[in-house]
């Protein structure tokens, strides 16, 4: 639901809001315009586990709205004016299970939450949504109790399609620190929530 309370968030002309059942029309606005993402991803992958097929849009996206009606797709649409224009999934690990199969991740924690997507419409890019979308997904977790959020940004300058995980600076920004490598071109970051940094997320250097 895009909360009134939002206007105390306006950034600029962004306001955002959380998906969920009332919101799933303005996800669906947002990727629908943009042929479900990776011809067809409805940011379904990091649910998944094992095989996937970016490109199965019907049913990526059915998936995603079953989800998103039952509580178990979190994450933040952010709206210029009242257009959907960029997108941030978030989530507890159990949402986000990929991550934890893929080469190169060491857990630092046990049940940390995730940011794993950022997507922004093409004439709406470096503006400041992603920005933006990270700093109201922050915000949003913290209201739904997550203790440590790990985020898995890319190093280095690259093509916007390579960036969905997010740049250091954008992590950096909100207090995110860095605690390990992640493959060759990513890192953990690691937030505390609750104000105390957990003994298990002290920075590690790169292997
Ligand atoms: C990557 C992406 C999310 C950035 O969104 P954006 O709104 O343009 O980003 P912002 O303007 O808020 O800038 C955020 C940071 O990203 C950096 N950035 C943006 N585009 C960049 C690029 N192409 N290369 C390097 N850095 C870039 C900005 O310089 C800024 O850096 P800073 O935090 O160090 O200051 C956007 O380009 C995008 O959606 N790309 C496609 C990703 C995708 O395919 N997602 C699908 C998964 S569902």
């Amino acid at each position: 639901m895009r909360h009134q309370e939002n206007k105390g968030h306006l950034h600029g002309a962004l306001s955002s809001a959380e998906l969920d059942e009332e919101t799933w029309p303005d996800f669906e606005r947002l990727f629908a315009s943009n042929g479900g993402v990776w011809g067809g991803c409805w940011c379904m992958f990091f649910h998944k586990r094992g095989s996937f097929d970016s490109k199965a849009y019907d049913k990526n996206k059915d998936a995603k709205e079953a989800l998103a009606r039952e509580g178990r797709a979190h994450g933040t649409i952010v709206y210029c004016g009242d257009e959907p224009v960029g997108w941030c999934q978030f989530g507890p690990k159990e949402e986000l299970a990929r991550i934890d199969g893929k080469r190169g991740y060491t857990p630092t924690i046990p049940d940390p939450w995730r940011i794993t997507c950022l997507f922004v419409a093409p004439g709406h890019r470096r503006s400041g949504v992603a920005k933006f979308a990270v700093q109201e997904s922050v915000r949003y977790m913290k209201g739904l109790k997550a203790k440590v959020v790990e985020a898995y940004p890319v190093e280095g300058e690259r093509s916007a399609t390579l960036l969905w995980m997010g740049t250091p600076g954008l992590y950096e920004r909100e207090g995110f620190i860095r605690v390990g490598p992640f493959g060759k071109h990513s890192w953990v970051y690691s937030l505390s929530l609750s104000g105390r940094r957990s003994s298990k997320t002290k920075a590690r250097g790169p292997s």
